[in-house]
């Protein structure tokens, strides 16, 4: 064989070679165009949205030990069926800089939980805080939402004293509030009681009524104070003889830092287990907001605060409580009527939720009042009232939600 022959032999030995690798390299990108992160459905990727999930650094390492918050699972396996990009990240995820995110996705063929980087997400949905350590990475993270396209869909915490405030201004709301006003001077709280037999104060931040504390002026003009301890599961009672005792130990319970003082609402009651009454609302896939469930909580006996507690449906508790065919009709209406002003009006002041949790109450006069919104609801009296399918449908409708938007995004 001439040097020359040799040498073609040689090239169409590679070229073949280099067929054969680029063969299977192709057939592995076409492969990979369904499977290169399992996290994406088997569609045109382009028409499906990113939406990640920011929760917890501990939630995060709970997901790679495949050991999965309920919710967080509950919301994975609602997937299966909407097949969204859908990842959970925590804010040390976050790559600023790459503009990218390391998170944790199901895979639904290996039935595991996996970690993999991903684009900023399209949609941005908060179950959880932020530690410290990360806020300002999680700063410039929102402030780069806008130039990334990227939809925050509830914020984190609302700023209860925020939605007050708003509230106030809307005619249609006015009848549904409770004296509020934020503490400024020591003798605030004097002349809330002085106006109202109980009130109760609420730091600006905290939940489940961690920083709920109930006070009462007594006829002999001593003040008590009731306080739910969740870590001993009881209530602590306090008595003070005279005003400064109290503002001392109040003072120091919230750190000398502002609080809410809020006329007390006088609920209705059985058996001294106060009730009050948390609903789920939520986007649905046409847009439009609807009433996921309307649980009643009845309180411990005593308790300041209905939080940890039982729960039932809204139908149930009017049977508990003796309200008439007639009085139920009206304050069913009244009620629903209420929940969408509340939804409409926080979306107006924040922005667009794709769910809702608000709590209001039903006083003994069956007057409604508003309690609190909030933005990333743990759902418990949902699945304490309603069971697990509730929840279920609940959870896939955020991601139908979801899906609904991106579709009008890209026709616009
Ligand atoms: N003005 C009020 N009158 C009577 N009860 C109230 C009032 N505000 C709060 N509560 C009780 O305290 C609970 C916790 O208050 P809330 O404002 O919802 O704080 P959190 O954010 O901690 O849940 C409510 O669910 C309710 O049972
Ligand atoms: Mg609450």
């Amino acid at each position: 064989m001439s040097s020359d022959m040799k040498d073609d032999q040689e090239q169409e030995n590679i070229e073949r070679e280099w067929a054969g690798v680029l063969g299977s390299v192709s057939k592995w990108v076409s492969s990979l165009k369904d499977g290169e992160d399992p996290s994406m459905p088997k569609e045109e990727s382009d028409s499906i949205p990113y939406l990640g999930v920011l929760t917890s650094g501990k939630n995060i390492r709970n997901l790679a030990a495949q050991n999965p918050h309920y919710r967080l699972k509950k919301l994975a396996e609602a997937n299966k069926e909407v097949k969204l990009h859908l990842f959970f990240f925590s804010a040390k995820g976050i790559d600023v800089e790459k503009k990218q995110i390391s998170g944790m996705y199901y895979d639904f063929s290996e039935m595991e939980w996996k970690q993999n980087t991903f684009p900023y997400p399209h949609y941005l949905l908060r179950r959880g805080g932020i530690a410290k350590k990360y806020k300002e990475r999680f700063r410039t993270f929102l402030s780069q939402s806008e130039e990334e396209n990227m939809t925050r869909l509830n914020p984190s915490t609302l700023g209860n004293w925020k939605v007050y405030h708003y509230f106030r201004t809307v005619p249609s709301l006015e009848n549904y509030l409770q004296e509020t006003i934020i503490s400024s001077k020591p003798s605030d709280l004097f002349h809330m009681l002085y106006r109202h037999p109980h009130v109760y104060l609420k730091g600006l931040t905290g939940r489940k009524g961690k920083n709920v504390i109930r006070v009462e002026r007594t006829r002999g003009n001593n003040y008590h104070l009731f306080r739910y301890n969740a870590s001993r599961k009881n209530v602590d009672t306090l008595v003070f003889v005279n005003y400064q005792e109290l503002m001392f130990y109040v003072t120091r319970f919230y750190k000398g830092k502002k609080f809410m003082i809020q006329e007390g609402i006088d609920l209705l009651e059985i058996k001294n287990r106060r009730i009050d009454v948390r609903a789920e609302l939520q986007r649905n896939e046409k847009d439009k907001i609807i009433i996921r469930g309307i649980s009643a909580r009845i309180g411990r006996a005593n308790s300041p605060i209905t939080t940890h507690a039982e729960a039932v449906k809204i139908d149930h508790l009017f049977g508990m409580v003796n309200i008439s065919q007639e009085e139920k009709d009206r304050l069913v209406k009244e009620i629903e009527t209420f929940l969408l002003h509340v939804y409409q009006e926080t979306e107006k002041k924040f922005c667009t939720f794709a769910e809702m949790g608000i709590d209001f109450a039903i006083d003994k006069a069956h007057n409604i009042k508003f309690i609190e919104c909030n933005s990333s609801s743990t759902k418990v009296s949902l699945l304490n009232a309603y069971g697990e399918e509730t929840l279920e449908v609940s959870m896939k409708m955020v991601l139908l939600y979801v899906k609904h938007l991106y579709s009008k995004r890209m026709r616009f």
